[in-house]
């Protein structure tokens, strides 16, 4: 019997920056464009309680890996109390043996944070110096330093409908970017309106939509990232009207992307206005931004294949350097 290496979130924390697992995602998003990845639907058991188990299978082929994440995307409460868990079984495709157990959690986080980042580094100006963070929580403060990674970014204007959020946030940035100027913000507006990078990641769950398109600059580049239920957005029509819209993966968007379905489904914009998948503009397949006044978004609701690219990364560096808890299971 083979054993399993247990990779805990403290150490998936040590193993795993958002500096690192950004050409990880750049790798994995254009394997997905060459059809070198397995991947199925999301599927989510829902409860009373509002806590949805998430299932997130996917198999990247360039690493001979697959596995789930299996993950609970918390209800009020559970969100409130911090306990909801998740974690990424992987196995060897060729031997079927489980290689690792690791945190889904910090996964999450850190993925999603470098996969708009390798989205933002193909599709923003080269000289964007300014990003807004609308939505303070966990995914806002991972945005602001992914950007600050592939950017040379002077301000950080931060926004989120709870002014303690804001100041929370503001607090923890300016230690982690102390070269920065971070700039808390009352309105979205205030945000947005001088931003060279916009990244919505609130965890609103309605179709209230605070981002309006009149409030981009020119030359701007959005990251949609926190609105992942066909119900939900966080940005206007007159945002996906004005923008080149680009996703991570299309069967996913057009089921559980509400920023693009919801005006699909009122008749106000059409799929065929899209632009399409990002891979396809990292392989050069696909037109990117043309000029520097050009407005472009990212919408992304995640794909399963980033948690398992992640996962196998940890998985490598635990083991070069002997980390973690090896397990019979
Ligand atoms: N696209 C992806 O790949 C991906 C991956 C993980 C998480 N997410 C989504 O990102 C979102 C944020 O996740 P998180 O872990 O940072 O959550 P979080 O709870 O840590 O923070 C969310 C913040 O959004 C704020 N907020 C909620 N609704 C708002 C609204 N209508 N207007 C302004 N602010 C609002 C909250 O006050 C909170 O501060 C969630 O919706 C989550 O589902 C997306």
């Amino acid at each position: 019997m083979n054993k399993t290496l247990i990779v805990n979130r403290e150490l998936c924390a040590q193993l795993l920056s958002v500096q690192d697992c950004i050409p990880a995602m750049r790798d994995t998003l254009i394997a997905a464009a060459q059809n070198e990845i397995k991947m199925l639907q999301r599927q989510m058991i829902p409860h009373s309680s509002g806590n949805m188990l998430a299932l997130m299978p996917a198999s990247l082929l360039t690493k001979n890996v697959t596995g789930s994440k299996v993950i609970i995307f918390p209800g009020p409460q559970t969100r409130k109390d911090g306990t909801n868990q998740g974690i990424v079984p992987l196995f060897d495709t060729e031997t079927g043996a489980l290689l690792a157990i690791v945190d889904g959690e910090l996964i999450t986080v850190v993925r999603t944070a470098a996969t708009s980042a390798a989205a933002t580094d193909v599709l923003a100006r080269k000289d964007a110096s300014s990003v807004a963070i609308l939505g303070a929580g966990n995914q806002g403060k991972a945005h602001a330093e992914a950007m600050c990674s592939i950017r040379d970014i002077r301000k950080v204007y931060v926004w989120d409908q709870f002014p303690a959020a804001v100041e929370a946030a503001c607090a923890v940035l300016w230690e982690k970017l102390p070269q920065v100027e971070i700039i808390p913000c009352a309105v979205p507006e205030e945000a947005v309106r001088d931003a060279d990078i916009v990244c919505t990641v609130t965890s609103t769950k309605g179709d209230a939509p605070f981002l309006k398109g009149e409030w981009l600059k020119e030359g701007a580049h959005l990251n949609a990232v926190g609105a992942c239920s066909a119900a939900a957005r966080e940005v206007e029509t007159s945002v996906v009207r004005r923008c080149k819209v680009y996703y991570d993966w299309e069967e996913a968007t057009m089921r559980d992307a509400g920023d693009l379905i919801i005006p699909m489904q009122a008749g106000e914009v059409r799929k065929e206005d899209f632009m399409g998948e990002i891979g396809s503009v990292m392989l050069g397949r696909l037109e990117g931004r043309t000029n520097d006044r050009e407005i472009t978004m990212f919408e992304t609701i995640g794909i399963s294949v980033e948690d398992i690219a992640a996962a196998c990364q940890i998985y490598e560096k635990a083991k070069e350097q002997g980390l973690g808890v090896w397990l019979e299971i």
